[in-house]
């Protein structure tokens, strides 16, 4: 496997199994001189560690629990990569970030029949429940988002899902999906939607029961995340599922 290369210290490739996480890598607090620019930024975040033990511990029954919402944000995400339109250039290198138990990579297997297939994710324990699944044509590595252990340039389509809210350095984390990126490539991220009261309420509730979370966006704080990052021609789209969750898909390209 030459897909992965180690960057800055880390060892990670796709075959071995590496580890460049938070704890490793010195990320986990908010810079010196970064100043929040609204109250869900000024909110402190917990640490990339309690994060990843929520998701140890979630990881066994985590399909199972939430198969709803992931059948249904699984969906809406795909719907709006419109894959299946004739003229559309079929991605070769697709990046997941924050691939949880692998499940978007799964669904991809079908509309992208000749992909590579890669999935990032901290959670040793989600990350056992995706290499379970022996993906073909996947190769899954456990790291941040905001450092990517991935070559600069080397993919056409990375995508995100529900997993934006968890990251400690939500710009760090955009600027590495917009390094790997190929010029022309496109970013797709779907997560909570913060403009929605019922999103709002149940961000509320995770944060009085001290439950694990990070950054919570609304559209426009994404719209000026990725735009920061470097992106184009981004569009934002709400959306709900079922009653209660606010959601929202970005999609955005890098010139
Ligand atoms: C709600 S789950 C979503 C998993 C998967 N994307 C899905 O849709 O089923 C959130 C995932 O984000 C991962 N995560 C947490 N912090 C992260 C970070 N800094 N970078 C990448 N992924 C992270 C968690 O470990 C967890 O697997």
């Amino acid at each position: 496997m030459v897909a992965a290369e180690p960057r800055r210290g880390g060892s990670a490739s796709p075959d071995d199994g590496g580890d460049v996480r938070h704890g490793k890598c010195g990320i986990g607090r908010r810079r010196a001189g970064e100043t929040p620019t609204s109250r869900e930024d000024s909110i402190e975040r917990h640490s990339p560690d309690a994060i990843e033990a929520e998701y140890d511990r979630l990881a066994a029954d985590y399909e199972r629990r939430w198969r709803r919402y992931l059948d249904a944000s699984i969906a809406a995400t795909l719907s709006r990569l419109r894959l299946g339109e004739p003229e559309r250039v079929l991605p070769e290198r697709v990046l997941d970030v924050g691939c949880g138990t692998g499940l978007l990579i799964a669904r991809l297997a079908e509309p992208l029949p000749d992909a590579r297939l890669f999935g990032v994710e901290p959670s040793a324990g989600m990350l056992r429940m995706a290499r379970a699944k022996r993906l073909p044509r996947a190769a899954l590595v456990r790291a941040v988002a905001e450092q990517l252990p991935l070559r600069a340039l080397s993919f056409d389509l990375v995508l995100t899902l529900s997993a934006l809210h968890y990251w400690h350095e939500p710009a760090a984390g955009m600027r590495e999906i917009y390094r790997v990126l190929r010029p022309g490539g496109r970013v797709v991220v779907t997560d909570w939607c913060l403009d929605y009261l019922t999103t709002r309420a149940i961000v509320g509730q995770l944060r009085l029961t001290r439950r694990p979370l990070g950054r919570v966006f609304g559209a426009a704080a994404l719209r000026q995340l990725l735009e920061g990052a470097g992106f184009a021609d981004v569009v934002v789209e709400r959306y709900r599922i079922g009653l209660v969750w606010g959601m929202m898909t970005a999609v955005a390209r890098k010139l």
